[in-house]
């Protein structure tokens, strides 16, 4: 065992457990952010995803050692009551099925468009791509996503608050 401060979700957690532990098992068994979903647990599905300063990042190929005084972001922190932009893009889309892909999903395009804010269809395409769902969401994914940089009034979403 082993302790670590997780600065997650713009606080700060103490977690003690083996230094080994994937990020995933910690958010999930340890803090109960268990938005974050276990797919393949082998970095190879994306419903894992969360933000690891930013940067869309597999939790359960990431050993908890490894995000000592990092930001971590998970689906609950994107935003302080579930309106970011993706997040009303996703409900006006009606893009989840049986939903169990789209915090990864949500999560990966919340980096892109943070780095990317207009992106275009082949943007989407590269970014995405590691990011699987059973149910075929994906022209609703993609629709989703140019609807969230749209912005409804046109800002796009950095000018439409939540995002981070
Ligand atoms: S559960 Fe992490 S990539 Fe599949
Ligand atoms: S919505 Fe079912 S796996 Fe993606």
């Amino acid at each position: 065992m082993a302790d670590f401060t997780l600065r997650i979700n713009g606080g700060e957690k103490k977690v003690s457990v083996p230094p080994d532990t994937p990020l995933l098992w910690v958010l999930r068994d340890t803090l109960q952010l268990t938005g974050t979903k276990f797919g393949c647990g082998a970095g190879l599905c994306g419903a894992c995803t969360v933000h690891l300063e930013g940067s869309a990042t597999r939790s359960c190929s990431t050993p908890i050692s490894q995000v000592k005084g990092k930001n971590i972001t998970t689906i609950e922190g994107l935003s302080a009551n579930g309106l970011h932009a993706l997040q009303q893009a996703w409900i006006a889309e009606e893009v989840p099925q049986c939903g169990y892909c789209q915090t990864g999903q949500i999560m990966t395009a919340a980096a892109l468009l943070a780095k990317t804010p207009h992106p275009s269809d082949d943007e989407i395409t590269r970014a995405m791509n590691g990011n699987l769902c059973r149910c075929g969401t994906y022209e609703r994914i993609r629709r989703a996503i140019h609807r969230a940089a749209a912005g409804a009034n046109g800002t796009g979403v950095n000018g439409r608050g939540g995002a981070r």
